[in-house]
């Protein structure tokens, strides 16, 4: 399996705060079959300092793949980043201050949980004349969503990717997060479920969990759709 999200990379938001924690957080990712793994940073560090991919962020990636590798943990890590779809979001990717998953044409964006339909519908539409497909990272705790699917659709139809977190269908975010996300499966909506882990104790990246609830609740080659075969392709900036 291939996690999109997960923020394993070390004391650079809230999740992962060392190498030890993130190795912590990659054992339990091989331990859960989970072969590879995009680390994704929040796009602002604090609510109002940009978090860009630089020197810094380079290093850590390089450094966290060098440890990983020495403990034969057998996981590939990707770069990447969960951009906040706010303010000049859309020029810093331009610009490549920040970054796409691994240098596809695919960008990982969420938004504040209280957003309006018609700024996402905007944004995602600028996003695609510029040539990017945008992965929108957990749908399912947007209050938007959670209202109507009509903007969902509208979006699926203009051509973004639906990512669902697992704790979402587990019932970490609450009882909403829970039916909506279940819903999106159901209507085969999502493209993609990820971990969005930030640590080695609460959401973890064990992935597993998940492949066995959408295989029993769904199909087998769902979960491997959403799990393995859609996150590899956007990886390696395929169509899907
Ligand atoms: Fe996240």
């Amino acid at each position: 399996m291939y996690d999109l999200h997960c923020h394993i990379l070390y004391g650079v938001d809230d999740g992962a705060d060392t190498v030890s924690e993130a190795l912590e957080m990659a054992e339990i990712a091989r331990d859960g079959g989970t072969k590879g793994i995009v680390v994704t940073p929040h796009s602002y560090a604090t609510p109002t300092e940009l978090n860009f991919w630089d020197a810094d962020m380079k290093n850590r990636f390089l450094n966290l793949q060098k440890e990983v590798d020495e403990r034969h943990l057998g996981i590939k890590l990707f770069p990447g980043q969960e951009i906040f779809g706010r303010g000049e979001f859309v020029e810093h990717l331009l610009s490549g201050e920040l970054i796409t998953i691994n240098g596809s044409r695919y960008p990982l964006i969420e938004f504040p949980f209280t957003v309006r339909s018609k700024y996402v519908l905007e944004k995602m539409q600028q996003l695609i004349a510029e040539g990017f497909t945008p992965v929108i990272a957990h749908p399912e705790r947007y209050t938007f969503v959670s209202e109507s699917f009509d903007s969902l659709t509208e979006l699926k139809k203009i051509g973004c990717l639906v990512q669902v977190n697992m704790g979402s269908f587990k019932g970490v975010f609450g009882h909403t997060a829970k039916i909506i996300s279940e819903k999106i499966l159901g209507m085969r909506m999502a493209d993609v479920v990820a971990s969005d882990a930030h640590s080695p104790f609460m959401r973890t990246p064990f992935l597993a969990d998940a492949h066995e609830h959408i295989s029993e609740k769904y199909s087998t080659d769902y979960a491997e759709r959403l799990l393995s075969r859609n996150p590899k392709a956007i990886i390696q900036n395929k169509k899907i």
